[in-house]
């Protein structure tokens, strides 16, 4: 009887466990991370419900000092109580402050709309990192290892040694660089990251890497070995030269041990390290790198190692460095690192006379090629990089300007030989290979594919090979361009953070990868490089002081990509953290030209640059782009509650519209210049009056005929065209510009074998064969733009900007261009999305998956709403499906999260 009622209760307390089950739980967009300085860090969670219709209703966190408190159910750094609400997503930690290196778990529960609490979610941590000036002892250490810092010499190598006598219980590197560093402890490399400590304007801010060492440290006798290179620091930085922010690599690390006695102990970098020369001859990011493996110098990185040769290496106090007195804020690494993120093995090898061998990798990627290789020592083998190929087959270099991009390897003649490169990146398809004793095989070159490591977050495939073939090529563009910052290229001597590619892709590149972490970093870096005086800077980290800033389509990426983030990714502290710097960009527009036509201040001034015989009249584009600040700004600030500054700037938005429409649009809807672009940056930035907008769309769609069906856009309003065109009512003409392989388009470079983006349409014509080398990157993502249209349109998931971060979303496929399928997945803050739709006999049929705690408004293609059904049912009466509307060949309905399929006769 007891055993009974005790199994009863047993089964009351499952059945009254809620709908919901919480997962992926998420700090600062990121797993356990570890070492950050986030006072308030934002947490996340995904909701896991199998019925339809879920939404959380409240949720209760805890935070505990110990994974023991926390399996206690007890939040001693914070429990927020059961606290009614939706939000699942950045959740700010409301608990006690956080100390330097202060490791806290946590985990979640929630109650779904019946009140029925879930279960706590698995555990989670994070760890911060060091966050006061007086906690680092270590010092900026160097080594001169040529007196002429003009051009790269031998890579500093530096070590110490240090002794272990107790048990340990945890250990912690902490670690950056003046240049790049890679870092060893008892011959073991420490963490997979490349490039660290990552490119930032180290006059502003230099970041820090955590490491947990624990498992790398020995009782007895250790050594810790660091490896310098020049980078983005001393190395060469696009045109502009070497030694950008200082003349010499320096190394700062701390490594703290923790013994199972409570006790600890600390290695500083100081003036007490030795310093060495070693193979790496010289090194830089767009030279390439020489490396002598003779000059090798086994164990360096072990405690036995004899460094009686060694030289002292110099110190600087942290706080003093020799250029910039007072010391640059140290930050914890925050978006992702560069990382080994894939692996090509060539499809081909090609021989040309003088022994030199052309290997295709079929690919055109971004990273560098390891080499394999047995002969005698001192052989020297070279490697070149390019992305493509001149009509005689050897490899065309023209278009990487200054930029070598060549690696020397010098065996050292024992058996096979593996190199890899440290300190240098290429953007190539083809390696050439000379100097190789005998003849190498396919496995002696491997394409390393290096990228920041931004979590792939969406896939896109539909009916048609080509478009397929173009999304490969925008995700290859995005992988090989979104590399510490968002560049424009990877191969010549540029890599720069060009703010007008960064802007017009961002929406895209938000599909593709999770890219928040990535962003919030630029985004400082944008800040960080904004003038005295309020103007964005042209490129993000700036790379000259003196250079001309604020052109219009450049410096607006200051305000248009946080809008991205924030409707996106539901980010309201990066809008508040920057929303100063963005009202004084805008300020700074409006100060110079008060009758609000943006006529002066537009220094370099690109206009739609890259566009085909059709520019847009500078004044007509900059004067857009300030209405569309200004909207924009009003919207962040209505997010953040300031409702004054989202009046002012929605009245200042309204007063340039005006003066936009008075100065450059005629009553026929027609406008100043007469390019596409023209009406696509009006149409797309709500610049018109009502009445005129389907004139002016007429003439963008007469503009196209009348080219044959072609587009003219370049950079900027590339983006815009197929959305502009689709919300105005044309989508035949959008499918028809993505269906084109006739020049320009994008079908007309995949023709030619594209495998990404090229910075151009007349990259290379049949014609004219290649474009002026000084400027033809085949590896340039700005033209790939289009991208969020396959997504929104063609697959149909978008967001609603009034619910960010896809708490709401619009679910609206477009079928056409003789599309048969179309399939798109997206992973949200909240969880996956899909959208799959095939058309069929006659029939639409759509599966939609939305998260929970999320809602939907879903557009089914139809004649009349009566066709519809969901799993089967007639869609108005399916469980959790409420019809709305009909719509321009639409039935609109209202659902929640769960997974659906709709059908439509058609
Ligand atoms: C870059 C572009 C950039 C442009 C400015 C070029 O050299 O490669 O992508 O936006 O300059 O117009």
């Amino acid at each position: 009887m007891l055993l009974g009622g005790l199994l009863m209760t047993a089964i009351a307390g499952v059945m009254a466990l809620g709908a919901l089950h919480p997962a992926t739980l998420r700090c600062e967009y990121r797993t356990d991370p570890l070492g950050i300085d986030v006072a308030a860090p934002r947490l996340s969670w995904t909701l896991e419900a199998k019925p339809r219709g879920q939404m959380q209703a409240a949720y209760q966190v805890l935070v505990a000092s110990s994974p023991g408190t926390l399996r206690h159910d007890q939040g001693d750094l914070w429990d927020s109580g059961k606290v009614a609400s939706d939000r699942s997503v950045q959740i700010v930690y409301g608990g006690q402050p956080l100390a330097s290196r202060q490791r806290v778990w946590w985990k979640v529960r929630v109650w779904d709309q019946q009140d029925h609490p879930s279960d706590y979610s698995a555990p989670a941590w994070w760890e911060m990192g060091l966050l006061q000036p007086a906690d680092w002892k270590a010092q900026w250490i160097g080594f001169q290892t040529v007196p002429d810092t003009s051009q790269s010499g031998p890579a500093p190598y530096l070590r110490q040694t240090f002794a272990v006598q107790k048990g340990v219980r945890q250990a912690r590197l902490y670690a950056s660089a003046m240049g790049l560093y890679k870092a060893f402890l008892n011959g073991r490399r420490v963490g997979d990251d490349i490039f660290t400590p990552g490119w930032t304007d180290y006059h502003k801010r230099i970041q820090v890497q955590t490491y947990d060492v624990t498992d790398l440290i020995r009782s007895g006798q250790n050594a810790i070995g660091v490896i310098l290179g020049d980078g983005w620091y001393c190395g060469n930085v696009g045109w502009t030269g070497r030694n950008h922010y200082g003349p010499m690599p320096r190394a700062l690390v701390q490594l703290e041990i923790t013994y199972r006695d409570g006790t600890t102990q600390t290695l500083v970098s100081d003036s007490s390290w030795k310093g060495a020369a070693g193979p790496i001859l010289a090194s830089d990011l767009l030279m390439g790198e020489t490396y002598d493996a003779r000059k090798e110098m086994p164990g360096w990185d072990r405690p036995r190692f004899n460094d009686a040769g060694w030289d002292n290496v110099t110190a600087l106090p942290r706080e003093s460095r020799e250029d910039f007195p007072g010391g640059v804020p140290l930050v914890a690494q925050y978006a992702p690192t560069v990382q080994q993120v894939d692996e090509i093995h060539p499809i081909g090898i090609a021989e040309h006379p003088q022994g030199a061998y052309v290997f295709d990798l079929g690919q055109n990627m971004v990273g560098w090629a390891r080499l394999r290789v047995s002969g005698p020592a001192g052989t020297t083998v070279t490697l070149r990089f390019a992305e493509m190929l001149n009509p005689d087959g050897t490899i065309y270099t023209a278009n990487l300007r200054r930029a070598k991009c060549t690696d020397h390897y010098t065996l050292k003649g024992q058996g096979e030989e593996v190199y890899e490169p440290s300190f240098t990146f290429h953007g190539f398809r083809y390696v050439e290979v000379t100097g190789y004793p005998g003849t190498p095989g396919l496995d002696a070159i491997t394409g390393i594919v290096v990228h920041s490591n931004t979590p792939p977050s969406g896939t896109f495939a539909c009916s048609n090979p080509m478009v397929n073939q173009l999304q490969h090529n925008i995700v290859w563009g995005q992988r090989g361009n979104y590399l510490e910052v968002p560049t424009d290229c990877p191969q010549r001597d540029e890599r720069l953070g060009w703010m007008g590619d960064a802007q017009i892709f961002a929406r895209t590149g938000t599909y593709n990868m999770d890219i928040a972490a990535f962003m919030t970093k630029w985004i400082q870096d944008v800040e960080d490089a904004q003038s005295p005086e309020g103007a964005y800077s042209d490129i993000s980290p700036r790379v000259k002081d003196d250079m001309a800033d604020g052109a219009p389509g450049w410096g607006d990426a200051g305000v248009i990509v946080p809008w991205t983030l924030y409707a996106v990714y539901d980010d309201t502290r990066l809008i508040e953290r920057h929303y100063e710097s963005m009202a004084k960009w805008i300020d700074y527009i409006h100060a110079a030209n008060p009758n609000l036509l943006w006529e002066n201040r537009r220094n370099h001034d690109f206009g739609d640059w890259l566009n085909i015989d059709a520019d847009i009249p500078r004044d007509v584009m900059a004067t857009a782009y300030f209405a569309y600040d200004a909207h924009l700004l009003a919207q962040m600030a209505q997010a953040l509650g300031k409702a004054d500054d989202a009046q002012k700037y929605q009245q200042l938005f309204e007063g340039i519209r005006d003066a936009f429409d008075t100065a450059f649009v005629s009553p026929d809807g027609r406008i100043k210049g007469d390019t596409q672009t023209c009406y696509v940056l009006a149409l797309r930035f709500d610049l018109l009056p009502e009445n005129l907008r389907p004139l002016a769309a007429q003439h963008l769609v007469e503009n196209i005929q009348k080219r044959d069906g072609h587009l003219s856009t370049g950079f900027i309003g590339v983006g815009y065209l197929l959305p502009t065109l689709t919300r105005t009512g044309h989508l035949d003409v959008a499918y028809r510009l993505l269906n084109n392989d006739t020049f320009p388009s994008w079908g007309y470079s995949i023709k030619h074998g594209a495998t990404t983006i090229w910075e151009r349409w007349d990259g290379w014509t049949e014609e004219k064969g290649f474009q002026n080398p000084g400027m033809n990157s085949f590896n340039h993502y700005s033209l790939g733009s289009v991208g969020e249209w396959l997504y929104e349109t063609v697959a149909g998931i978008d967001l609603d900007p009034t619910q960010p971060g896809y708490k709401h979303m619009i679910l609206h496929p477009q079928p056409g261009g003789g599309l048969t399928w179309a399939q798109a997945t997206y992973d949200s803050l909240y969880g996956p999305i899909t959208s799959d739709w095939k058309l069929d006999n006659g029939a639409f049929s759509w599966k939609v998956t939305v998260p929970a705690n999320t809602t939907a408004t879903v557009y089914v293609p139809a004649k009349d709403a009566a066709g519809v059904t969901e799993s089967g049912h007639p869609a108005n009466q399916a469980e959790g499906v409420k019809f709305l509307r009909m719509e321009a060949g639409f039935a609109v309905y209202a659902i929640g999260s769960g997974d659906y399929t709709f059908t439509s006769p058609q």
